[in-house]
């Protein structure tokens, strides 16, 4: 069972994020730092596909891919709903393969750290690099490296969202293991509770996701020979660089191909 399968709870459980902030750091990134003309942009593990659909509103070409076929048929009726012409379809972040070139990537909350093994990374950031313009960037946010060090979330990973008559609670780090000093990888068994008005569901997850240090990925970085890195962000507020101050609380790297 996976939370992955109930779009609908996944947006009602994540809704605590600022949606216009993400999108105006995105559209900033892309005016600073972006070399490439193309205003096409790419949502890699894009979920139910919110933040295309707000980059389309904004006036980007949008495109997105997921594992998850209830998401990516979620983030299709949302895009439509919303009136944005968006390219959706299924595929694996370690293989995928399209013909088109965007200007911008984009692989936010943690999807990058569904990428378990080296030869994932080296094989996704290829991928990434050969549908990007040159100048293009790739922007990825992931768990703050400070979860390796101290084995524990940056933040409460458990909380509870409301939206009209649907509570869902979510228990995130239930059970979460030590981290794997050799592997890096983490597991936990999230549980999500679901009041939606008569029905009652409990979702029993099981996760594995690495987490990973800030030198580990300027070396990824290096060895793709795709990219280099711009900027590192501790949260989407433009004025908080990835430090080790408690409102820095994730890792947010902006990537440029080269
Ligand atoms: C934490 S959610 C993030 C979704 C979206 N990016 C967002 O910001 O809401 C992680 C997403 O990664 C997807 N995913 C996990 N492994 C994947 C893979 N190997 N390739 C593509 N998508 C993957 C899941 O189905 C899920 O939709």
């Amino acid at each position: 069972m996976t939370l992955y399968n109930y779009p609908e709870y996944y947006d009602i459980a994540f809704g605590y994020r600022d949606l216009d902030l993400e999108c105006d750091f995105i559209e900033k990134q892309i005016a600073v730092h972006s070399r490439s003309n193309n205003f096409s942009l790419l949502d890699i593990a894009c979920g139910t596909g919110s933040h295309l659909v707000e980059m389309g509103k904004r006036g980007f070409e949008v495109a997105g891919f997921d594992i998850s076929p209830k998401m990516i048929e979620y983030a299709r009726k949302k895009a439509e709903l919303n009136g944005v012409d968006a390219h959706l379809w299924i595929d694996n972040m370690v293989s995928f393969r399209t013909s088109r070139k965007y200007g911008c990537a984009i692989n936010l909350l943690t999807g990058f750290n569904y990428l378990l093994r080296n030869e994932d990374v080296e094989s996704h950031l290829y991928r990434v690099g050969n549908v990007l313009e040159p100048g293009g960037l790739y922007i990825i946010e992931m768990n703050h490296p400070r979860e390796f060090i101290t084995n524990k979330p940056s933040t409460s990973n458990s909380w509870v969202e409301l939206n009209e008559d649907i509570e869902v609670e979510v228990d995130w780090d239930n059970e979460r293991s030590e981290i794997n000093l050799l592997t890096h990888i983490v597991t936990t068994r999230p549980i999500i509770r679901i009041k939606d008005k008569k029905k009652q569901l409990t979702i029993k997850m099981e996760e594995k996701f690495r987490i990973y240090l800030y030198q580990e990925i300027l070396h990824f970085v290096k060895c793709s020979e795709h990219f280099e890195l711009v900027n590192a962000f501790g949260s989407f507020r433009f004025d908080k660089p990835l430090d080790n101050t408690r409102d820095s609380w994730r890792m947010i790297l902006v990537l440029r191909k080269k």
